[in-house]
């Protein structure tokens, strides 16, 4: 179904951005207006109404806000992730931080904007194959991200084969399922012993105090920050390093580093942080 083109008061836009802004921090800039409607539409879709104008005049008026919000917020965040995205990360965990946990206890790792799970399940292939050189060595993982859509489905730990390319074989061969949907797509499932080590929950990170236990060994924290303006990066990189133990390490995207301003924060590697004190 085609909907028809119908200019959105301008006003009845701004107000939808700055809402979502203040809920999630995600700036959306006037130039990024097209993106917006053409997002929004899926949601327009699934509720049938007309046009985009009828659907905002719905939410604002009609009194639907807090019922819409979660589904705006679904189709406006930016999911795009992968396996062993910015890979070089993945082997400074290998070479510096594993070898370095005393047994013991759990290592505690935290995706901190998990997406559909891809980073979260990455985490956990590497860490099994460490627990195989280190017997013994035990794990914990949590996956947590402001979209219920995307927890979800990295719940689910199902992926289209396409998205598995870049996982070594004999990972994909140890800590895969292959299978194919009802209508014959060909489909990626991580194995269940590996999914029980993963735990994901929606979580919002522009409101701390994060209901997260503290004293986390790595903290991923990629690919959300540039969302945010100078004021919420700041805040957000200083909630989540209060969450992790000192010794610990932080994460960022490598576009992100500006970003990693604590002053508890020293910097390793690109994008690789430590907390030095607490
Ligand atoms: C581009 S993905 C990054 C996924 C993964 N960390 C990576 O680097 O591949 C960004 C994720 O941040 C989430 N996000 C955006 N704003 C958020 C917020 N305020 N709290 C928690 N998650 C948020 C989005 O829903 C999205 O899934």
């Amino acid at each position: 179904m085609t909907l028809p083109i119908v200019a959105v008061d301008r006003e009845l836009r701004q107000k939808l951005c700055s809402i979502v802004t203040q809920k999630t921090g995600i700036q959306l800039p006037e130039n990024k207006s097209a993106m917006i409607e053409g997002r929004l539409r899926k949601r327009i879709r699934a509720v049938g109404v007309p046009d985009i104008r009828t659907y905002l005049e719905m939410v604002f008026d009609g009194g639907h806000l807090a019922n819409e919000l979660p589904h705006i917020i679904d189709v406006l965040t930016t999911n795009k992730t992968d396996f062993f995205r910015e890979s070089p990360h993945f082997d400074f965990m290998v070479k510096h931080i594993l070898p370095a946990h005393r047994a013991g206890r759990a290592f505690r790792f935290w995706s901190a904007a998990s997406s559909t799970g891809e980073e979260a399940y990455t985490t956990a292939m590497v860490m099994a194959e460490h627990a195989k050189r280190q017997p013994g060595f035990q794990f914990s993982i949590l996956g947590t991200d402001i979209s219920s859509t995307v927890v979800t489905k990295a719940r689910q730990g199902v992926y289209s084969r396409d998205d598995i390319v870049d996982i070594p074989r004999p990972m994909q061969d140890e800590y895969l399922e292959l299978g194919h949907s009802s209508d014959g797509r060909a489909l990626a499932r991580v194995i269940k012993p590996l999914r029980e080590r993963v735990k994901f929950a929606q979580m919002n990170l522009t409101t701390a105090p994060y209901p997260v236990e503290k004293n986390m060994d790595v903290i991923f924290l990629r690919n959300v920050l540039i969302y945010f303006n100078d004021a919420m990066q700041k805040q957000v990189v200083s909630a989540v390093t209060d969450h992790l133990r000192p010794g610990g390490y932080l994460f960022v995207g490598h576009s992100e580093s500006a970003a990693a301003t604590d002053p508890r924060l020293v910097q390793k590697a690109a994008a690789v942080y430590r907390k030095e004190a607490d």
